[in-house]
């Protein structure tokens, strides 16, 4: 299979039932995106995949083939951090940590998707991510936040 990742092209050959996940971590080292339930649950596997927030435990890595894919590692540039990382980290939005690259990218897919970003928007793009130790009010304004940093619409109804 050949993809993109995090920029950069990447060619492997893996077995048909290889989870994107497992690729990532174990084939490309990209430990950023952690496993937390294997079954769909918990969000903290969440990438980009060709724009959109996907649980990567639920997707083949040869369903990827083609093509892009974004990673907690991938999301910084040369510039230094991405303004959803660095408003996760102004606002306390993370304790263990466990959770917080998934939520950053499902939070990612929120602002790249054109929708108005209201508090309930960005309940409904992250409530399929859980975090156990932080809880959710640091997090949703850590969002509004870099909707604001990004330009993105923070108030209107999409
Ligand atoms: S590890 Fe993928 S949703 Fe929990
Ligand atoms: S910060 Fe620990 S699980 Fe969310």
């Amino acid at each position: 299979m050949q993809l993109t990742v995090n920029g950069r092209a990447v060619e492997r050959q893996v077995e048909g039932r290889t989870l994107l996940v497992d690729f990532l971590r174990k084939d490309l080292g990209l430990t950023g995106t952690h496993v937390g339930c294997d079954t769909t649950q918990c969000g903290a596997c969440t990438v980009n995949l060709d724009g959109v927030a996907v649980k990567s435990c639920t997707v083949l890595a040869a369903q990827a083939s083609g093509g892009a894919v974004t990673t907690i590692e991938g999301l910084a540039s040369d510039d230094g951090l991405h303004p959803l990382q660095q408003s996760f980290n102004r606002c306390h939005a993370l304790q263990c940590g466990f959770c917080t690259p998934g939520m950053i990218m499902a939070a990612d897919g929120l602002l790249r998707s054109g929708c108005a970003v209201t508090d309930a928007s960005i309940e409904r793009a992250l409530e399929g991510n859980l975090c156990r130790c932080t809880g959710y009010v640091h997090i949703v304004e850590a969002v509004k936040q870099a909707a604001h940093a990004l330009g993105v619409p923070t108030e209107a109804a999409a």
